[in-house]
């Protein structure tokens, strides 16, 4: 929406919350949510064509085109738990703008739904029979966090699905003029509704299936000695596999991956696709069994026993760039050392204290009858985080972590000081020349090797 007001000023844009707290924030210096570029647009468009209500009666009245953009978790109860969408908020969204709308609307699906959501929005918006008419339409955000700014001023498509009617045609053609205002028809993609509503489950499950197969082969590449990044760099020079998402890491998270498949693998069981909802199942079996297995990785390398050891995580987003710690693969890392009672100290550049805290109480991953100050600190500084340290883990590829001065950091260390790089960003030869043991994901390297020379 803030990309579209920058970019259309002639269209006014009004973002209409009923949480409080988080449309003051919009309104405020301090923005809810961190993202490069971000406030600089804010700044210059809010006030202008972009405004922040809580008055979402009167925003729904005014406006010609409504983007419902609610979060669609997955479910935690009843029917289809852990892997359904939880439509709750959308319904409640539709029920409410049928309940106030006057005059006649475009509703866009902004947020990821199950395929046929549309259909079920249809009844709900035409339920109250106030005469007012409603074109559905599915809009959905491909955007990736930490680089949403040029993913939305420069997308690789804009995808728009209607109903195949004249007013679904017309409604379509409204909304590709607006997009058509800052990107080229050819990115503009117009389908059906159902397509539209599909292709973003999909594209969603097959960039996180393209991390689990690396993720697989770097269990391989560790067993036999090849190593990942040269193997993924040999497959992606191959045009037909290309070489984006082939980074093995310790995971991947974010709001995205695991919920969409889940919702897709929820869909096919739906409708007695069994195969097909295993093979897709399986994509998140991969991804908690090597969030696991480079846990196990750190415990076995030093040498089974970390009670009592202070282990240092560095970062705690799911990716760079983000303050965000949804689904972050720092969570099942905690969990798994914290169970063996290590005492970690947890850094990160966007993430505050508070939040990690309420990670750990939404997740469980505190051991029963331990407190947060018991086993676990945080510290805004990396390199005062690992004075002390047994080791160090990488889980968020920050860029700030690649300078650090680790001759400094390993002399502060206790020994031998070992370093798990989750994200293969750091000098690992250099790192093994200052006398630090070094496991990395993928690598021929492993900690427990080094150990057994
Ligand atoms: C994703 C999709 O990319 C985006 O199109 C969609 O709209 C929302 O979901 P996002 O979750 O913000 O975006 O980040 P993304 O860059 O896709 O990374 C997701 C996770 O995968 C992160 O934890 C990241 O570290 C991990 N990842 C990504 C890898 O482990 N290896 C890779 O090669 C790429």
């Amino acid at each position: 929406m803030v990309v579209m007001a920058q970019n259309c000023p002639n269209i006014k844009v009004i973002v209409a919350d009923i949480n409080p707290k988080q449309i003051q924030r919009w309104n405020s210096k301090e923005l809810p949510v961190y993202e490069p570029g971000l406030d600089d647009i804010v700044v210059k468009v809010r006030g202008r064509n972009l405004f922040f209500t809580t008055d979402v009666d009167a925003a729904i009245k005014e406006a010609d085109i409504i983007f419902v953009s609610v979060n669609t978790p997955t479910k935690k109860f009843g029917i289809g738990a852990g892997r359904a969408a939880n439509l709750k908020n959308w319904e409640l969204a539709a029920r409410h703008i049928a309940k106030v709308a006057t005059s006649d609307k475009i509703v866009i699906e902004k947020s990821t739904l199950p395929v046929r959501t549309a259909a079920a929005m249809k009844k709900v918006l035409h339920a109250s029979q106030s005469g007012v008419k409603f074109e559905i339409l599915s809009n959905p955000e491909f955007l990736a966090e930490g680089t949403a700014i040029s993913d939305l001023q420069n997308p690789d498509r804009v995808l728009i699905g209607g109903e195949t009617t004249p007013a679904g045609d017309a409604a379509v053609a409204k909304v590709v003029s607006i997009y058509s205002k800052w990107i080229t028809n050819d990115r503009i993609l117009t389908t059906n509704l159902w397509s539209s509503e599909l292709s973003k489950l999909t594209a969603n499950a097959f960039l996180a299936q393209r991390i689990s197969s690396i993720n697989s082969i770097s269990a391989l590449c560790e067993t036999t000695g090849a190593d990942v990044q040269e193997v993924a760099k040999a497959m992606g020079m191959d045009r037909r596999i290309g070489k984006y998402f082939l980074n093995a890491s310790v995971g991947f998270g974010g709001s995205c991956f695991q919920k969409d498949i889940l919702n897709l693998v929820y869909l096919c069981e739906t409708f007695g696709l069994k195969e097909v909802a295993a093979y897709w199942d399986q994509v998140v079996i991969m991804n908690n069994w090597q969030k696991k297995r480079f846990s196990m990785k750190i415990i076995s390398s030093m040498f089974n026993t970390i009670a009592g050891k202070k282990i240092t995580l560095f970062g705690f987003a799911f990716k760079k760039n983000t303050g965000d710690t949804r689904e972050t693969p720092a969570i099942d890392v905690s969990k798994y050392l914290l169970a063996e009672r290590a005492s970690l100290t947890i850094t990160d550049p966007k993430v505050k204290s508070d939040q990690i805290r309420k990670d750990f109480d939404e997740y469980d991953v505190l051991p029963e009858g331990v407190k947060f100050e018991e086993l676990v600190s945080v510290e805004s500084d990396p390199v005062v985080a690992s004075c002390g340290a047994h080791a160090i883990c990488v889980m968020t590829e920050w860029d700030c972590y690649k300078t650090l001065d680790y001759k400094a950091i390993y002399d502060s260390m206790a020994k031998p000081a070992f370093i798990f790089d989750g994200r293969n960003i750091l000098p690992h030869k250099e790192l093994m020349e200052i006398g630090f043991k070094v496991f990395a994901i993928g690598k021929p390297y492993g900690a427990e090797h080094i150990m057994n020379e």
